[in-house]
């Protein structure tokens, strides 16, 4: 399955870029207006984010999240906005540096984030997970860089099958629609 993923991926790839550059036209208005309200809403009732907190945004996209985020975590804290398309990182920059926030740090990267290890209270990822080739790899790389009292928050319409992805790394402790929270589990090295 995989591999038929990597060959649609590979042979359709300048589709791909293409459906991001329309993307970032027409997904951020419905994000911000419609859909993400409900998301913010869920954010809410499970209490994601708090004053001064870590929190990385893993596929930011144009920072839907990115920006509410910095504005919870406020001065004391940081969040990383990681994404592996340079355009969308460019608009979070912009997007921040209009509205004065000095606490987000873009990183461009795919599949790995280059933080330290143990450093993040809270991951973020969007709608992410089920564009990633190599799920159990990234997710490997955020059990490294969660604190051990962190919390991965996964939201993606894969639902269960994050569960199979995540196994043996991270346990699943809520499930609410498409909102999976995940923590840490100890691995030996
Ligand atoms: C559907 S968008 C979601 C954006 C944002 N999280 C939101 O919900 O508004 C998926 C994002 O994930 C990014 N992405 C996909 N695969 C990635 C990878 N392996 N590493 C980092 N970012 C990735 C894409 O560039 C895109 O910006």
């Amino acid at each position: 399955m995989a591999e038929f993923e990597s060959f649609i991926r590979d042979k359709f790839f300048p589709l791909y870029r293409a459906h991001y550059a329309l993307w970032v036209h027409w997904w951020p208005w419905w994000r911000e207006k419609v859909s993400g309200r409900n998301i913010l809403r869920q954010w809410d009732d499970v209490g994601l984010v708090e004053e001064g907190q870590t929190f990385l945004d893993y596929g930011c996209g144009t920072g839907s999240f990115t920006l509410p985020a910095a504005r919870i975590v406020g001065k004391q804290g940081k969040v990383y906005a990681l994404d592996c398309f340079p355009r969308q990182l460019e608009i979070v920059a912009r997007k921040s540096r209009e509205e004065g926030l000095d606490n987000i740090e873009t990183i461009l990267a795919a599949d790995w984030t280059g933080l330290s290890d143990e450093s993040v209270d809270i991951i973020w990822m969007c709608d992410v997970l089920h564009e990633i080739v190599d799920r159990r790899a990234v997710l490997v790389e955020l059990h490294r860089v969660l604190k051990k009292d962190g919390r991965l928050v996964v939201y993606d319409g894969m639902r269960d099958k994050i569960l199979g992805y995540a196994d043996g790394l991270f346990s699943c402790v809520l499930r609410q629609e498409k909102l999976y929270e995940f923590a840490k589990r100890d691995i030996a090295k």
